[in-house]
């Protein structure tokens, strides 16, 4: 459900000219990462995801700037802004996502448990409710 995709702080190494935030696979992330992606030059207003997973697990970063998750379990939705490098958002097993408010040069970074497979998509919000009743 949304609630178990939990903000997670992440280990930040600290020093005068700046900050280094570390992840690797089997010590910082509790899945194999598989694939890294990111959003970058998205366009002030627009809105990204409209979509579910079956089984895609992911953690997202605010790698500069911000934007606000919208999750959806069929049940329940929580807004999650990120705008903090040092934190990720876990999106757990079966969620639906939107993104949006980016804000100008905003980079989200995006660590996920599978490669690409546009059969594990759930493009329509009506096929999403059905997966989940
Ligand atoms: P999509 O995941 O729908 O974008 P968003 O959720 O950010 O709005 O992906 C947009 C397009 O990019 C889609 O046609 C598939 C392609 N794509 C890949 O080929 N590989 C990938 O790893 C990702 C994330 C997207």
């Amino acid at each position: 459900s949304v609630e178990d995709c939990e903000v997670v702080s992440l280990q930040k190494i600290k020093n005068n000219s700046g900050n280094i935030t570390v992840l690797e696979n089997n010590f910082d992330i509790p899945f194999e990462v598989k694939r890294i992606y990111y959003l970058y030059d998205v366009p002030m207003g627009s809105e990204r995801g409209g979509h579910g997973h079956y089984e895609l697990e992911q953690y997202i970063i605010a790698a500069s700037g911000s934007f606000t998750f919208i999750l959806d379990d069929g049940t329940n939705r929580r807004e999650i802004f990120l705008n903090n490098p040092s934190q990720a958002l876990h999106i757990k097993q079966g969620i639906w996502r939107e993104i949006s408010n980016f804000s100008s040069g905003s980079i989200c970074l995006v660590l996920a448990s599978q490669n690409y497979s546009e059969s594990d998509y759930i493009r329509k919000y009506e096929d999403y409710l059905k997966y989940r009743s």
